[in-house]
C-alpha cells in the first residue's frame, strides 16, 4: 500500500539565471526530493517586480528559468512546476493573509530592511508585504516541507506563525509547514572572496559560474579562483578558498575531501582548479544541451506551462474557498 507522501514546496525567483551553488545548493535537491514527496515548484515572477524589473528581460528570465528547471530534471507530469503568477490565488490569499500579518512583525524582516537600504528611491508597499506573497504560496498547496536557504528562513518563520495565528482563529485551515534542511547541503561560496555566498548579483563576474557558462568560460573562472598561498590540495580550516573548491568538487564528482586529497597528493593548486573547472563543465554539459533543445520548442515549454498552471490551481483551489468561507465571504 503506497502511503500519502508529504507534500514540498518551494519557489525561485526568475530574476537571474542560477549560479553552480544554486544549482549544487537548492536545485539539484529540488530534482532529488521528486523521489520521496509530491513536490511543488514554482517560478516567482510575482515575487520579483518589488524589484524594478525590465519587461521583456522578465518576461524571457521566466521562460528561462521554467525551462531550466526541466533541463535540470524537474519532471512536469510528476511534479507541479509552475509560474506564480499563471495562478490567480497567490494574490488572493495573500490580501487575505495581509490582513493577519502585522506591521511589526514585517518591519522586523531582515531582507526588508536589507533592499529597502539597497533601494532608497523604491520602498514599495510590495517589497514589504513580500514575505506575505510567499506565505500565500506555501499555505496555498497546504505543504508539509519547505526546503529554503538560510536566507529565507525568516521568511517561512511568519509563514508558519500567520499560519497558527489563522488556525487559531478559524480551526485548521492550514498546514503548518516546515523547513526543509537536507542533511548534505553544498555552501558555494565566490569564487573570488571565498568568506561570501556566490551569488550572481556579484559585481565580478568571475565570482560566480551560471549554470549556462560555456566550458571555457567556467574552466578560466576556476583557475582565477582564489587560494591561499600554500600549494597542497588538502581540506584544513581557515582554507576557504581551497576547501570551497574542494566542495565543489565532491558535489559534482561524488568524492569525498579524503578521496580528493589522495587524487592530487603531490600536485599543486593549479592542476586541481583545471580538474574542478572540467569536472563542472562535464557536470552542467547534459543540462546545458537539454536546456537549448527545449528553449528552441516554445510550444512545447508554454504546454508545460499550462498543464502546470491548472494542476497548480486545481490542487489550491480547495483551501482558497475554505479561508473566504472562514473569514464570511459569501461564496457561491
Ligand atoms: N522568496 C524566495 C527567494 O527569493 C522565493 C520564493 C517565493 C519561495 N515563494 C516561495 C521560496 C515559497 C520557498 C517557498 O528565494
Amino acid at each position: 500500500m503506497e502511503e500519502t507522501r508529504k507534500k514540498i514546496l518551494s519557489g525561485i525567483q526568475p530574476t537571474n539565471t542560477p549560479t553552480l551553488g544554486n544549482y549544487l545548493g537548492a536545485l539539484s535537491n529540488w530534482v532529488k526530493l521528486q523521489e520521496d514527496y509530491d513536490c511543488t515548484y514554482c517560478i516567482a515572477d510575482l515575487h520579483s517586480i518589488t524589484v524594478r524589473q525590465e519587461p521583456a528581460q522578465l518576461r524571457k528570465q521566466v521562460y528561462e528559468s521554467y525551462a531550466l528547471l526541466i533541463a535540470m530534471g524537474v519532471d512536469p507530469q510528476r511534479s507541479v512546476a509552475f509560474v506564480q503568477s499563471h495562478n490567480c490565488q497567490h494574490a488572493e490569499l495573500s490580501w487575505v493573509l495581509s490582513c493577519f500579518t502585522q506591521f511589526g512583525e514585517l518591519s522586523r524582516m531582515t531582507q526588508f530592511k536589507d533592499k529597502s537600504a539597497k533601494h532608497p528611491e523604491n520602498i514599495n508597499a510590495g517589497l514589504f508585504t513580500y514575505p506575505v506573497l510567499m506565505a500565500a504560496d506555501i499555505l496555498l498547496y497546504q505543504a508539509d516541507l519547505v526546503p529554503v536557504g538560510i536566507d529565507q528562513k525568516q521568511h517561512l518563520e511568519l509563514a508558519r506563525n500567520v499560519a497558527i495565528r489563522f488556525n487559531n482563529i478559524y480551526g485548521d485551515v492550514f498546514v503548518v509547514p516546515d523547513a526543509y534542511i537536507p542533511k548534505t547541503t553544498a555552501k558555494i561560496a565566490s569564487l573570488q572572496d571565498p568568506t561570501k555566498k556566490m551569488s550572481k548579483s556579484d559585481e565580478n563576474p568571475n565570482a560566480s559560474i551560471s549554470v549556462l557558462d560555456d566550458r571555457d568560460t567556467i574552466i578560466r573562472k576556476f583557475k582565477r579562483a582564489v587560494t591561499d598561498s600554500d600549494s597542497r590540495v588538502v581540506y584544513a580550516p581557515g582554507k576557504d578558498g581551497i576547501n570551497n573548491l574542494m566542495s565543489i568538487y565532491g558535489a559534482v564528482t561524488g568524492r569525498t575531501y579524503e578521496e580528493t586529497e589522495k587524487e592530487f597528493d603531490g600536485k599543486g593548486y593549479g592542476e586541481f582548479k583545471l580538474a574542478v573547472g572540467e569536472a563542472v563543465a562535464d557536470k552542467l554539459a547534459p543540462i546545458q544541451e537539454e536546456y537549448a533543445r527545449l528553449s528552441a520548442d516554445k510550444k512545447y515549454i508554454e504546454q508545460c506551462m499550462r498543464e502546470g498552471a491548472e494542476k497548480a490551481y486545481k490542487s489550491s483551489r480547495r483551501t482558497l474557498q475554505k479561508v473566504y468561507k472562514k473569514v464570511g465571504f459569501a461564496v457561491i
